[in-house]
């Protein structure tokens, strides 16, 4: 994905939309019930946008989907890339660039996760504290993009303010809701017994495939960031039960409803709607 590209296909984005977005909603595996629950919403599909190919996994779709939820002007991506599937990082994380150029100034990112902690079964939702990028590459790696920085802070990547609201929300809504660390590996075979164990001397509490290309991507262009994993399965060893693709969707779509008062009472809370006319 080249930078022309990228401003193409924001361009094209920002012209089927009715208003300019405040917040971008990244929906995991699974996740993406909350797509349906936009109001006047507006469709982009990947195939419409120029460098976007159609995404690859079961269950992930390819679409943006903007509107309004509680008031605020947000844009949903349904569909993510992931490095397993041989992406180049500028695509992994060039829904961020594009939601960035539309305006927003703040992103929730949702993910499906592998459970390493006895309090983390699955159906859990965890809010990221932390992350540990083990990935073995970074989005940042080559020439700046204009409006990011070389060497970004990522002391506290996942906005303080904002974990205080989720966490007021979860506890008026009777939301179970943790917070941990969240390990990004690069997939695609899930992890061995072992190298759980090695994630939990590491300081793991969660393990997945996404979120920290884009996070660290939004984190350098200025956006506060919040994230959550839906624990969908235990980590590998820890039950003694093969893993399957088929549980994480299962288990994801499970937790929509939980996830989705989560989502709706932060942007009510923590982004204050602009007044109706
Ligand atoms: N490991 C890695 N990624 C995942 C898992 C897991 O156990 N569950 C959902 N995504």
């Amino acid at each position: 994905m080249n930078h022309t590209q990228l401003e193409r296909a924001a361009e094209f984005v920002a012209r089927h939309l009715s208003q300019a977005p405040r917040v971008f909603i990244v929906l995991g595996s699974g996740l993406s019930g909350l797509a349906a629950r936009v109001e006047d919403a507006k469709e982009v599909h990947y195939a419409d946008l120029p460098g976007f190919p159609p995404p690859g996994v079961a269950g992930h779709q390819g679409r943006f989907v903007g509107g309004t939820l509680e008031g605020v002007p947000v844009l949903l991506q349904a569909g993510r890339y992931h490095f397993y599937e041989g992406h180049e990082p500028s695509l992994v994380v060039a829904p961020v660039r594009l939601a960035s150029i539309l305006g927003v100034q703040a992103a929730f990112f949702t993910n499906a996760a592998g459970g390493l902690r006895e309090d983390l079964p699955p159906g859990s939702l965890m809010l990221l504290r932390d992350h540990l990028n083990l990935q073995g590459r970074n989005p940042l790696v080559g020439a700046v993009e204009p409006g990011e920085a070389r060497f970004p802070d990522m002391t506290e990547a996942y906005d303080r303010r904002l974990r205080g609201v989720a966490v007021e929300v979860a506890k008026k809504a009777g939301i179970p809701l943790k917070e941990g660390v969240y390990a990004a590996v690069l997939g695609p075979s899930y992890e061995t017994p072992a190298e759980i164990q090695m994630l939990r001397t590491l300081g793991a509490d969660v393990v997945g495939m996404s979120t920290v290309p884009e996070v660290v991507t939004a984190r350098t262009r200025g956006l506060r960031v919040l994230a959550c994993s839906v624990v969908t399965n235990w980590a590998a060893g820890i039950s003694g039960q093969p893993l399957a693709h088929q549980e994480v969707l299962d288990e994801g779509r499970k937790a929509t409803a939980a996830l989705e008062a989560l989502v709706r009472g932060v942007l009510r809370e923590g982004f204050v709607a602009p007044k109706q006319q």
